[in-house]
């Protein structure tokens, strides 16, 4: 039986070569360009995907075989019903991309950082590491954020599309899972 990985709702076939990464299988083999190759190395963000809904990764640094029977979404999985999702209206809205290369990486990345921070997970800014809830700051959002870079230097707009969408959200430190 052939070994498969959900993408944006279907499931497709793994590719035969084990040492295809995620973001060639994604852009060279299904043709779902929205994930940009930036750096191919780890560093700049534009590659980014969520792993089963929320959970952040960089696509470059992963293998596509890795995530058999998982469920990856990009950037083409995020809109649903013909609706932009919030974060690309808000980043519409607030000017956050210009040249939008980093865009799709951006967006994946606060998907999965809004999630991070609704289960309680700090950050390098956060002050109380023994507190329940973690304030949606400025500050909070910047660093978190801070893997994605942007050439454009859209940050202020970028900030500001992700904290209108999810400022306000309760956050509440997760249950470690054994
Ligand atoms: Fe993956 Fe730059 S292309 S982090």
């Amino acid at each position: 039986m052939q070994s498969t990985v959900t993408i944006n709702g279907l499931d497709v076939a793994l590719p035969s070569d084990p040492r295809v990464s995620l973001l060639d299988f994604l852009r060279e083999h299904l043709h779902l360009t929205g994930t940009k190759k930036g750096c191919d190395q780890g560093a700049c963000g534009a590659c980014t995907v969520l792993v089963d809904g929320e959970k952040r990764i960089l696509s470059c640094l992963a293998l596509a075989v890795q995530y058999q029977g998982r469920a990856i979404t990009s950037v083409e999985g995020l809109a649903e019903q013909g609706a932009l999702h919030p974060l690309q209206q808000a980043f519409i809205e607030h000017d956050g991309f210009q040249c939008g290369y980093c865009t799709p990486g951006q967006i994946c990345s606060a998907v999965g950082m809004a999630a991070e921070l609704r289960r309680g997970v700090p950050s390098y800014v956060t002050g109380d590491l023994a507190s329940d809830t973690i304030e949606f700051s400025n500050d909070e959002v910047r660093e978190r954020m801070s893997g994605n870079l942007c050439r454009c230097g859209a940050y202020n707009g970028i900030v500001a599309a992700v904290t209108e969408v999810n400022a306000g959200q309760p956050s509440q430190r997760a249950q470690e899972e054994a």
